[in-house]
């Protein structure tokens, strides 16, 4: 191809490309970064006038091309038609060519003479064609785009590039787990893993046991939320009809990803115990604690009947989810039941297990033939590593990468998954405005910087890893939004971790590459979380009433801009460089731009100096981390909530450098939520403070261990579900002290929360 001759070699690093190719019009931002790419002279006009050329009788391609043209409808509105055949002499086409690299491997060309797309394989035509889009989104807007002339060779670095969905804690609809295969599929992830089953609910209709989703696919939300409005239980929850199901696993496989549906046992199977008590160790499962978090007792039991009951629910699985591997879960499975059963003990003893481990590992191996038996492979969490690994088992490492390469050393295949970094229930950064979730941060660059060979394998065992999974637990993702947000955009990250060569680690380049990125999202439909690049702001005393706002965003990506009076803040607008000194009622609005082009949104503040008298529970110290999590408030059920920071082993928040010298009102709104989490033992370590008044009090002391200053009664707020505002007098004190603030309380259920405090001075 003339094009090819004419191409400048650049490296694959794109600032390096930045800086070869001044020329382009918007300079190449495309994630996963491809294996490499060369720019060259030249553009390539993407119009509604331009047609996509397949060979005749090239029904995959042809797919791929409609889903290229649907996409660039849906997403720049332009209406291209998909010809069979090839462009007239002087046309620039877009043409999907056969031949070349097999797999999901692809060639892309582009520039003044068409864009082509060479592929073996109609999964490479189709990361071709993403690659095509990603070309044509790399500005927001819609309508005719300039695509730069480049030519690409690209292959995946890992066949597992993956990303769970927790269905079973919360369900989502069909449309939010349409909309994120699509932006998967857009970023070249082809996995996706889906959490059907856990103690909290049975998601997947199975013919043969409607009781699992008429009985196991609802529960009563704890505390407020489990009440109507006329105090009637809420029914809460749902499931995902066959038909469903078999409609999303075709969206899916058009798109590349693999749904890899997973099953939980032994462990986490309350919910299909409650509808069909056989199952389980001991009778009268305990229905109403399926709106509870945590780990659970109730395991299944060794019954034939159970196995029976598990191979018929794994045919209809089967039936509908065509993937090789199957989940069989197998973790946290705590085997308390087993140990106190004697027939479980019988059991055993019959079947020559030494101990519960063993028993584990009968349980899995067991269901993992029958799944064998119709040429599938069995693949769990770590755990079904104890007690004997199924043969041909792959193990999804969570508990860090040792099961990985305790797997790998047995010469079995494995895919990484270690928590915290590939846990999406972690939040993004340490902002108030982050969603609920678990408190300890992964960020962004957190899961850029996994690194997927790690360094305790050999090059040997490392042959093993088939992949990388980011795992998102529903937990505290109460809505479709929460998930997206969650989930985008570190599946971009773990997208090029997963995709592009081991090379590519440049965190400041895929930096600029993020805007397009945000774009592309936008395009998409899809929510994500632009919290992490915007400006905080910390606010401190000025001198003459003023106050002193530091900017800052948490990723520190790029420049702050910032304008103070209202006005929108742009390039042209003032670099934040030191903390500003503000007056009161000053309005300043600040953003962060990368490249010049903005990231996340516009934050606006305006200053007042009593904004100094007010901490919320994000903002005061907490006084531990143990079990540390941003949690939705349960009341009201309808509208906003509260979402507190706490940590539910030891509710207690700090209010840092009080100044006392006068003495202060203390105004606190404060919320309850119900200590809904199976913790077992761990509950008895949550200290208790004997109230003094029927409804306990807030109590207020100098340093945690310190003397108490003050008790204010919680009375009538501590019987309101939402948020309530309790105030007291705190005694005045020498100098400035750390404030401690916790709760006095008979039980653990609820527990008290703070929303906010303000330190008025007397
Ligand atoms: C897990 O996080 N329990 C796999």
């Amino acid at each position: 191809m003339t094009l090819a001759r004419s191409l400048i070699a650049v490296l694959v690093s794109a600032g390096a490309l930045l800086a070869a190719v001044p020329a382009l019009a918007a300079p190449v931002a495309l994630t996963p970064l491809p294996v490499k790419l060369t720019t060259a002279e030249g553009s390539f006009s993407l119009s509604a006038r331009s047609r996509i050329f397949v060979a005749r009788g090239d029904v995959e391609a042809r797919g791929v091309a409609t889903q290229l043209a649907d996409l660039l409808r849906r997403t720049r509105g332009l209406n291209l038609a998909v010809v069979e055949g090839a462009p007239r002499a002087g046309e620039a086409g877009i043409v999907l060519a056969r031949g070349g690299p097999a797999g999901e491997a692809y060639t892309l060309q582009s520039g003044p003479s068409g864009v082509t797309i060479t592929a073996a394989r109609r999964a490479g035509l189709f990361y071709g064609a993403m690659t095509l889009w990603q070309l044509a989104t790399q500005e927001a807007g819609r309508g005719p785009v300039t695509l730069p002339a480049v030519a690409i060779e690209d292959a995946p670095r890992f066949g597992w590039r993956g990303l769970m969905i927790d269905s079973a804690r919360h369900l989502q609809s069909v449309e939010t787990l349409r909309a994120i295969i699509d932006a998967m599929a857009a970023h070249k992830l082809n996995t996706l893993h889906w959490h059907l089953v856990d103690d909290q609910g049975w998601r997947l209709e199975i013919k043969k046991y409607p009781k699992l989703t008429e009985v196991g696919a609802w529960r009563v939300p704890a505390g407020a939320a489990g009440r109507d409005a006329r105090g009637r239980p809420v029914r809460y929850g749902g499931y995902y009809t066959q038909d469903q199901v078999r409609d999303l696993v075709a969206y899916a496989a058009a798109r590349n990803v693999t749904i890899v549906p997973e099953i939980e046992m032994p462990g986490h199977a309350l919910a299909p115990i409650v509808g069909y008590p056989a199952l389980g160790v001991n009778p009268n499962p305990p229905a109403m604690d399926r709106n509870n978090w945590g780990i659970f007792p109730w395991l299944y039991n060794l019954d034939d009947s159970t196995f029976s009951f598990l191979n018929d629910v794994l045919d209809e699985v089967m039936d509908l989810f065509p993937s090789d591997y199957i989940h069989v879960g197998g973790d946290e499975a705590v085997k308390d039941q087993w140990k106190a059963s004697p027939k479980i003990q019988a059991q055993m003893k019959a079947l020559g297990l030494k101990d519960e481990h063993e028993a584990q590992s009968y349980f899995i191996q067991r269901v993992g033939k029958h799944l064998s038996a119709r040429g599938r492979r069995l693949i769990g969490w770590d755990e079904i590593l104890e007690g004997g690994l199924a043969p041909n088992a792959t193990v999804m490492s969570w508990r860090g990468l040792e099961g990985a390469v305790a797997a790998a050393r047995q010469g079995h295949d494995t895919v990484l998954s270690p928590w915290p970094l590939m846990y999406l229930d972690n939040r993004q950064s340490a902002s108030p405005d982050e969603p609920p979730g678990r408190g300890r941060v992964v960020s962004l660059k957190d899961v850029y910087d996994f690194d997927p060979a790690p360094a305790e394998m050999t090059v040997e065992e490392r042959k093993h890893v088939i992949g990388l999974q980011a795992n998102a637990w529903t937990e505290h993702m109460r809505t479709d939004r929460r998930l997206e947000t969650m989930v985008f955009p570190r599946m971009v990250a773990l997208a090029e971790r997963g995709w592009s060569p081991a090379t590519t680690t440049d965190w400041a380049d895929f930096n600029r590459r993020m805007p397009a990125e945000f774009a592309r999202l936008d395009a998409l439909g899809v929510a994500y979380d632009a919290v992490p690049f915007e400006p905080q702001t910390t606010l401190s005393a000025g001198a003459d009433g003023k106050v002193t706002v530091a900017l800052a965003s948490s990723l520190a990506i790029g420049e702050i801009r910032y304008a103070v009076g209202g006005s929108e803040p742009t390039m042209a607008s003032s670099r934040y460089q030191q903390p500003l000194v503000l007056a009161a009622n000053d309005k300043l609005r600040a953003r962060t731009f990368v490249d010049g082009r903005p990231l996340g949104r516009i934050r606006d503040l305006s200053v007042h100096p009593d904004s100094l008298l007010t901490r919320t529970g994000h903002q005061l110290k907490a006084c531990s981390d143990k079990l540390t999590l941003l949690l939705e408030d349960d009341a009201p059920t309808t509208g906003d909530r509260a979402v507190f920071h706490i940590d539910i082993m030891n509710p207690c928040w700090i209010w840092e450098g009080a100044d006392l010298s006068k003495g202060a009102v203390l105004t606190a709104r404060i919320g309850q939520v119900p200590f809904n989490f199976q913790i077992g033992a761990e509950r008895d370590r949550i200290p208790l403070r004997a109230p003094a008044t029927p409804e306990g009090e807030l109590e207020v002391r100098l340093g945690c261990e310190g003397e108490r200053i003050a008790a204010l009664p919680l009375g009538k707020a501590a019987r309101e579900p939402a948020l309530s505002t309790i105030a007291g007098k705190i005694p005045a004190r020498d100098g400035r002290h750390d404030l401690c603030l916790m709760f006095t309380s008979k039980s653990v259920d609820p527990t008290f929360a703070i929303d906010r405090v303000t330190l008025k001075p007397n």
